[in-house]
C-alpha cells in the first residue's frame, strides 16, 4: 500500500473522509551547507521522500492530529491554549498556531517515508505542509513566502536557528530542477538537473542528529563572529566579498572562527561553480567540488562525524561515484553521492554496514514542492 493510501486510509478510520489531501516532501541539498544563515547562495531540491497529510473540518472546535509513523495521537480541546505541552512534532507547529489561531476544529493525519534526523528536513516537511494544509482550509490566502517565512519562525522558536533553505525548498521546488537560492534577498532561479549518465543516491549513516542538541547554533554563532570581527577590520557588506587572504591576515580570529569563515567563502563560490557545471552538461566536473565540500564541512567547519567521514572516504575510493558529501544540518544524516547509473554500490554499503551498522540507499528524483493531491 502506498504511503498516500495509508494516511489517507488511517483517517478515514479515525476522522472520517478528508477534505484535503497535500503532500510535503523532504530535501536534500546539492551544495551550499551551513551558509544560507549567511546570506550565502544554496542549491537545493524537493525529493521523492515526503510526508503526505489528510485534513478534514470538524464541529468540536478542536484541533486533532494523528502521527501516524509514530502512532501518536495528540488533541487540543479548544482553538487556542497553545502552550499546553504536547508530542515532540507539535513543538514545530505549537509557534505558528499562536500566530494564526485556527477559526474552526480541523482533524489532521500525517505521515510518510522521510527518515527523521537524516539531514532530509523532515521537520520543515511537517511544518510546511500543516501550514500549507491549513492555509488551503481556512482560507487564509497566505502566499508562499508567506508560508516559508512563517515556517521558519514557528521552527526557530524551537530552539534551532536555523536558515531558511529547507522551506524554500519545500514550498518552491519544481520537478527536475534544484532550486538556486540567494539567501541574501530570497531569489530564486530553477536549475534544470541533467545529471546525464549520472543519479544522486543518499546512503543513510543512521546517526541521528538533533540539531538542537547538535552544535548547530553553535557553528552559526562562531561563523558570525568571525564575519563580525572581520567586518570591524576592513567593513564589508557581505561575506561574498571576503577573500582568503584577508582572512588568513586578519590576526584577532580563533582557528575555529578563521577556518568557518573560509569555509564559507569557498562553498559559496563551489555553488556557483556547480550551478556552471550543470547549466554546461560538465556533470563530471562536479564530483571534485562535492568532495571537497564535505571536507570543508569535517575539517573546517567541525560539523561532521565519524561514521559520515567513513561514507564519503569509501565514496571517494569507488569508481563509479564521482562525489560524495554530507547533507543538512550536519552531525550525522546521509550523504548525497554521484553515482553512475547501474552501477553497483552494494560493496559500500557492506564496508559501512561491517563497520558502523544498518546503511540505508536512496535513489533520488527532483521534485515539486508542497501540494495539494486532492
Ligand atoms: C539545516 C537548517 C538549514 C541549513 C542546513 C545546513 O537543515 O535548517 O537552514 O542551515 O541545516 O545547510
Amino acid at each position: 500500500m502506498s504511503d498516500l493510501d495509508r494516511i489517507t486510509l488511517k483517517h478515514k478510520s479515525l476522522y472520517g473522509a478528508p477534505d484535503l489531501v497535500v503532500h510535503s516532501p523532504g530535501r536534500a541539498n546539492i551544495i551550499g551547507e551551513h551558509i544560507d544563515y549567511l546570506g550565502g547562495v544554496v542549491l537545493p531540491f524537493a525529493i521523492n521522500r515526503g510526508l503526505w497529510f489528510s485534513f478534514s473540518k470538524n464541529n468540536l472546535k478542536a484541533l486533532r492530529f494523528y502521527a501516524a509513523d509514530l502512532d501518536e495521537s495528540f488533541e487540543l480541546k479548544k482553538l487556542g491554549g497553545f502552550n499546553v505541552s504536547g508530542p515532540s512534532w507539535f513543538n514545530y507547529l505549537r509557534f505558528f498556531l499562536k500566530g494564526f489561531p485556527p477559526s474552526f476544529g480541523v482533524d489532521v493525519t500525517f505521515g510518510g517515508n522521510l527518515p527523521i534526523g537524516a539531514g532530509l528536513s523532515a521537520s520543515s516537511a511537517l511544518t510546511c505542509g500543516y501550514i500549507f494544509g491549513m492555509n488551503e482550509i481556512m482560507g487564509w490566502n497566505l502566499n508562499p513566502s508567506e508560508i516559508i517565512q512563517l515556517a521558519s519562525s514557528s521552527e526557530n522558536q524551537t530552539g534551532v536557528d536555523g536558515g531558511m533553505m529547507d522551506q524554500h525548498a519545500i514550498v518552491l521546488s519544481k520537478k527536475d530542477h534544484a532550486l538556486l537560492l540567494d539567501c541574501q534577498d530570497n531569489s530564486v532561479k530553477h536549475i534544470k538537473l541533467d545529471l546525464g549518465d549520472y543519479d544522486l543516491v543518499l546512503f543513510n549513516s543512521g546517526i541521528q542528529h538533533k540539531l538542537i542538541e547538535s552544535g548547530y547554533n553553535h557553528t552559526r554563532i562562531n561563523t558570525e563572529q568571525g564575519l563580525s570581527k572581520l567586518n570591524a577590520v576592513g567593513s564589508f557588506s557581505h561575506f561574498r566579498e571576503l577573500n582568503s587572504d584577508f582572512i588568513n591576515t586578519t590576526l584577532n580570529l580563533t582557528p575555529l572562527e578563521r577556518s568557518s569563515c573560509l569555509y564559507a567563502i569557498e562553498e559559496n563560490q563551489r555553488v556557483f561553480k556547480i550551478v556552471a557545471h550543470l547549466e554546461n552538461g560538465d556533470v563530471e566536473k562536479i564530483g571534485p567540488l562535492l568532495n571537497a565540500g564535505h571536507w570543508g564541512l569535517s575539517k573546517m567547519l567541525l560539523v561532521s562525524c565519524e561514521e559520515v567521514d567513513y561514507l564519503v572516504k569509501i565514496a571517494e575510493g569507488h569508481q563509479s561515484i564521482l562525489g560524495s558529501r554530507m547533507v543538512g544540518g550536519g552531525f550525522g544524516g546521509c550523504t548525497i553521492n554521484l553515482v553512475k547509473k547501474g552501477a553497483d554500490i552494494s560493496g559500500l554499503k557492506e564496508m559501512y554496514q561491517s563497520k558502523y551498522g544498518d546503511c540505508d540507499c536512496i535513489y533520488l528524483s527532483a521534485e515539486n514542492g508542497v501540494h495539494i493531491i486532492g
